[in-house]
């Protein structure tokens, strides 16, 4: 599928595993999904436009090379995708960041939304909506709706763990958006849970149940 990027750095792997173990803490797991974040930024912001510069260094002129100043947004499905904030933050500290509220109804498994506070430009910039988790893909597909409603153009959508069937749907309701992951599980059980997965990330981050 064109589109979709999986990383397979091995550092990214192995913080996945770590991720999924029940065993980790609460602290343990809020670590990892900022430093993942970060490290799939560094491929996530790979496009960001850049323009040559003069400088002078200590001896002499150099011509070279900074970015160009087109702007982001990152915006966090509330609430597991605060979470990869901070991550990305630390990679482009003057992004602006945006907030959708959504929650799955534990029957319908439809996404809910409940709030929403975005740049007021956020047609001009590109953005990247974040999300630990895509399962039934409802929620992503939502989000996307949601920012194009706002004529936000360019989206892309991070998430850590994906189901195969959650990348097809986001693929095929919005297939302008590419897709960035960390790992791709093959089933989803009843409840609408990536299997193995991690469980549910928003309750792990912030030590809910
Ligand atoms: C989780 C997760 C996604 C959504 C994914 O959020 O963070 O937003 O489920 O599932 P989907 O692809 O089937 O829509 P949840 O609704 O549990 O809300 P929370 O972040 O507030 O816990
Ligand atoms: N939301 C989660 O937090 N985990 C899942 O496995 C599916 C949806």
């Amino acid at each position: 599928m064109n589109n979709v990027f999986v990383f397979d750095h091995p550092l990214i792997q192995h913080k996945i595993s770590l991720l999924r173990d029940k065993n980790t803490s609460a602290k343990e797991f809020r670590e990892l999904v900022s430093e993942i974040s970060m490290l799939m930024g560094y491929e996530v912001t790979r496009d960001i436009p850049l323009k040559e510069v003069e400088i002078e260094t200590p001896i002499g002129h150099a011509r070279t090379k900074v970015i160009s100043g087109k702007k982001l947004a990152f915006v966090p499905i509330l609430r597991a995708g605060l979470g990869m904030v901070d991550g990305l933050l630390k990679l482009v500290p003057m992004a602006r960041v945006g907030h959708i509220g959504l929650y799955r109804d534990h029957d319908t498994l439809e996404p809910v939304e409940y709030y929403c506070k975005l740049p007021e430009d956020i047609s001009e910039r590109d953005v990247v909506v974040l999300d630990p988790m895509l399962a039934t893909g409802g929620s992503a597909c939502d989000a996307v709706k949601v920012l194009k409603r706002n004529n936000a153009k360019s989206i892309k959508f991070v998430c850590l763990i994906a189901s195969r069937q959650g990348i097809e749907r986001l693929h095929r309701e919005h297939p302008d958006v590419a897709i960035y992951c960390a790992a791709v599980d093959e089933t989803l059980n009843d409840d609408g849970y990536i299997v193995p997965g991690l469980g549910d990330a928003g309750d792990r981050l912030f030590g809910t149940k």
